[in-house]
């Protein structure tokens, strides 16, 4: 359900969010990618606009578009994003990683179309850099949140990249499962934060989940400044 006149909580505060899958080049009609649909993203800026934060949206290629209070920058592959995250996080308050990253890139990209020849075909890989880390690295006053998608031991992979990419908190979903994860409307999120909490946000919406992130957040921002 909307929130019709939403507390406006987040009024003052700036939120990056980056959303959806990243595209790493082959060639000039070719590229690696995943099946992030970019929803959960989408509905995290709105919700936070909604909520009165200057929210960024930082995105890969979706079929979804931003509400007009966000401030929508467009990229395709890793390193793009990783520029324009860190181009803009010093003034931001809040940073939440929804998008799917790609973990690897062809160590080699082509300038004209690859063609066929007879026989396998090998495409080595090279590691992209990891955004979050990154900015877990050089956090200064942003509370950062992470997301992990995980097929299964959810809550200890969630544990491990919170405390290794040196997070805030991390909103954990298992995936392959029906009614979660990638393209799916609905989500059901783990959200772990760094003093121990673990708070299970029941199947919802990707809409109400992202209010429910938002609340976490907030509360947990609060605490921290007790
Ligand atoms: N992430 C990132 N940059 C990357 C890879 C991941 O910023 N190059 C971020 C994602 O946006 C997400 C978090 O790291 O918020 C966790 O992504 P996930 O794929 O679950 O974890 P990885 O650390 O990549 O580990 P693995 O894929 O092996 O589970
Ligand atoms: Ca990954």
């Amino acid at each position: 359900e909307e929130r019709k006149e939403p507390i406006r909580d987040l009024a003052g505060k700036r939120v990056l969010v980056t959303a959806g899958p990243t595209q790493e080049t082959i060639d000039p009609v070719r590229f690696f990618t995943n099946h992030s649909s970019g929803k959960m993203g989408y509905a995290l800026a709105e919700a936070a606009a909604r909520r009165g934060a200057d929210v960024t949206l930082v995105s890969g290629p979706t079929q979804l578009t931003a509400p007009r209070s966000v401030k929508r920058v467009d990229i395709a592959s890793a390193q793009d994003m990783l520029d324009q995250v860190l181009a803009r996080y010093e003034e931001q308050d809040i940073v939440i990683k929804a998008a799917a990253v790609a973990d690897y890139r062809p160590v080699q990209t082509f300038d004209s179309k690859m063609k066929k020849k007879d026989g396998n075909l090998s495409i080595e890989l090279e590691r992209t850099t990891d955004i979050l880390q990154t900015l877990g690295q050089r956090k200064q006053h942003q509370y950062l949140v992470g997301f992990a998608a995980e097929t299964d031991n959810a809550i200890e992979y969630g544990k491990g990249k919170l405390e290794r990419k040196r997070l805030d908190a991390i909103c954990v979903n298992t995936v392959g499962k029906a009614d979660s994860g990638f393209q799916s409307d609905t989500n059901e999120v783990i959200y772990l934060n760094k003093e121990g909490k673990e708070q299970h946000l029941p199947t919802e919406t990707k809409k109400q989940i992202a209010h429910r992130i938002l609340d976490e957040i907030l509360e947990d921002m609060e605490a921290d400044r007790k």
